[in-house]
């Protein structure tokens, strides 16, 4: 079913009763939710089809000047990670068109620095999974035809290609990889890796392998991870499970105590829980660390407002000194709590990734345009005199105003709602993208804009990034659409979401 356009804003002015039977609607399903489903897709068309205008083989458009640019070396970056997203959204015709665009991708070369890790996250982690969607639950999307199997076969062939081309950036004294490398020398001037750029690969080449039978991939990505779970010097393990953000890739020694859950080191916590719902077996190291981390997080990072004190969130640290700052991209915290604790059966960590999420929902409720900002703090000793009212009532103040459509916030509010069922963060949700609505959608897409908490959001700078297809638009999807069509049955554990979004189909089922 194609959403009609037409019919757009009648939904977000909330009249969604009349529309129902217009859109052909099954009558079991609850009207206002499905509504909300096509809405988000009507979106996702809308951003598509200025991104196929204005910007087809770039990495983004630029939706504003309507002009496209490539920030993940000019391989048609939203082309890929759009890709699961079309998928689960049943866009059959748009999921054509990107196979057919992703078959003829070249990445063997780039004439721009390659970012192992966002180059893993998004390009190999949408050709992974689209694979996986494709030649599972979603295998009945396209017509059965040799063409087509060819296309869906092609992504792994690109996977592969993609993988050996990037090897050689664990070809180091340690098997840490650098991060930062050059196709032209097949080198990398880097001495150092950050924890979340070395710690969020082991997913998806691990997936890699299993898919193909070949364990070299695995076996590189876990050589570097492996010294994440085993932190020397000691030091550089201020809490337990809680680490350094730093590693010398010559010794796979960290150079230094501080961190958290934020940009940097983030996902590499992310991927400990991940990597044991992927396979129990194989990862339960991984699981130990992530428990302990957990933990002291609870204990030692918890943080509440002076002004605030019903709300928690996380502080940062620098040895055992804490710092009260948080950015937009820990607030996926919430949600991999509530995997952890549902993976695991604790309600402790249930219970605590729900307080989470509601700290990050105040962040997004206190603001004009109900969207939270990129940096916020609670330091008490730092308010600055314009938002001392602004802190006295809402426990926080902003320290990044802007919004680059990041996905965090409302990847917890999933979490949240398939773990616990409540209406609520459906409505959390919504009004979360009722607000990137009004304030972020231009002619042709959806805009970064540079104030939260600003009449109008400030201005738009002219931005969309990849993971807006890939992440908010498919969690939003998600949230909404409860047609559990093509059996990809949410919160069962037989998928697992890499951090870009993209579902894996998990080793053990
Ligand atoms: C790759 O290395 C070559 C040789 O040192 C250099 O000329 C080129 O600028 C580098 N490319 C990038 C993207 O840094
Ligand atoms: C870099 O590696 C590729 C294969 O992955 C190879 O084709 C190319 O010749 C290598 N370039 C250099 C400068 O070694
Ligand atoms: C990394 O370790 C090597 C070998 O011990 C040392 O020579 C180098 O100075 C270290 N690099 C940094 C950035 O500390
Ligand atoms: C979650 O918040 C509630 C209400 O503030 C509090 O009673 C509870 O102890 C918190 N749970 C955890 C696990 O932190
Ligand atoms: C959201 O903010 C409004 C005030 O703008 C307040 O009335 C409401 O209680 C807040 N919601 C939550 C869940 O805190």
């Amino acid at each position: 079913m194609r959403f009609q356009k037409a019919l757009l804003p009648a939904i977000l002015a909330g009249g969604f009763a009349a529309e129902a039977a217009a859109l052909n609607i099954p009558l079991h399903k609850k009207q206002s939710d499905v509504n909300r489903a096509d809405a988000i897709k009507e979106a996702f068309t809308h951003s598509w089809e200025g991104y196929v205008k204005y910007a087809y083989g770039k990495d983004e458009l630029r939706p504003v000047s309507n002009t496209g640019s490539n920030s993940r070396n000019g391989w048609g970056a939203s082309v890929v990670d759009a890709l699961t997203t079309a998928i689960m959204m049943g866009m059959d015709d748009v999921v054509l068109q990107q196979l057919e665009f992703i078959a003829v991708i070249d990445f063997t070369t780039t004439s721009s620095t390659v970012s192992l890790f966002e180059t893993t996250i998004r390009y190999l982690g949408g050709l992974i999974s689209g694979y996986d969607l494709l030649t599972g639950p979603y295998a009945g999307l396209l017509a059965t035809n040799l063409y087509n199997a060819a296309l869906v076969e092609n992504l792994l062939t690109q996977a592969v290609t993609l993988a050996d081309r990037m090897s050689f950036a664990f070809n180091t004294a340690s098997g840490v990889p650098a991060n930062n490398i050059n196709f032209s020398t097949n080198s990398s001037t880097d001495t150092t890796n950050g924890i979340a750029t070395i710690g969020t690969l082991v997913l998806e080449w691990t997936r890699l392998s299993d898919l193909t039978g070949d364990p070299k991939y695995a076996a590189l990505a876990q050589k570097g991870e492996s010294y994440l779970l085993n932190p020397k010097p000691a030091s550089s393990e201020p809490f337990p499970g809680l680490i350094g953000s730093n590693v010398n890739i010559t010794n796979g020694q960290f150079l230094d105590a501080s961190g958290g859950w934020s940009g940097g080191t983030d996902s590499f916590y992310e991927y400990l829980i991940k990597m044991y719902v992927y396979d129990p077996t194989r990862f339960s190291t991984y699981k130990d660390r992530w428990i302990l981390a957990a933990k002291s997080t609870m204990t030692y990072l918890q943080s509440h407002p002076t002004t605030r004190p019903d709300i928690t969130f996380v502080a940062e640290y620098n040895g055992q000194s804490l710092s009260l700052n948080e950015g937009h991209l820990t607030c996926f915290i919430g949600g991999n709590f509530i995997l952890g604790g549902q993976t695991l059966g604790v309600e402790d960590f249930t219970q605590f990734g729900l307080n989470l999420t509601s700290g990050c929902h105040d962040t997004y409720n206190a603001t004009v345009t109900k969207i939270g900002p990129e940096r916020f703090s609670w330091n008490p000793n730092n308010v600055p005199a314009t938002q001392l009212l602004f802190f006295q009532q809402n426990g926080f103040y902003v320290t990044g105003s802007d919004y680059i459509l990041r996905p965090e916030v409302i990847e917890s509010y999933y979490h949240a709602y398939v773990n616990t069922k409540d209406e609520k963060y459906r409505e959390w949700a919504w009004a979360a993208f009722q607000g990137i609505n009004k304030y972020c959608r231009t002619d042709t897409g959806y805009s970064s804009i540079t104030n939260v908490n600003a009449v109008g959001g400030g201005s738009k700078s002219d931005v969309q990034e990849s993971f807006w297809f890939a992440e908010v638009l498919k969690y939003l999807y998600l949230i909404f659409d409860d047609s559990k069509e093509g059996g990809f049955v949410q919160g069962t554990q037989e998928w697992v979401f890499n951090t870009e979004a993209h579902p894996f189909k998990v080793a053990a089922k």
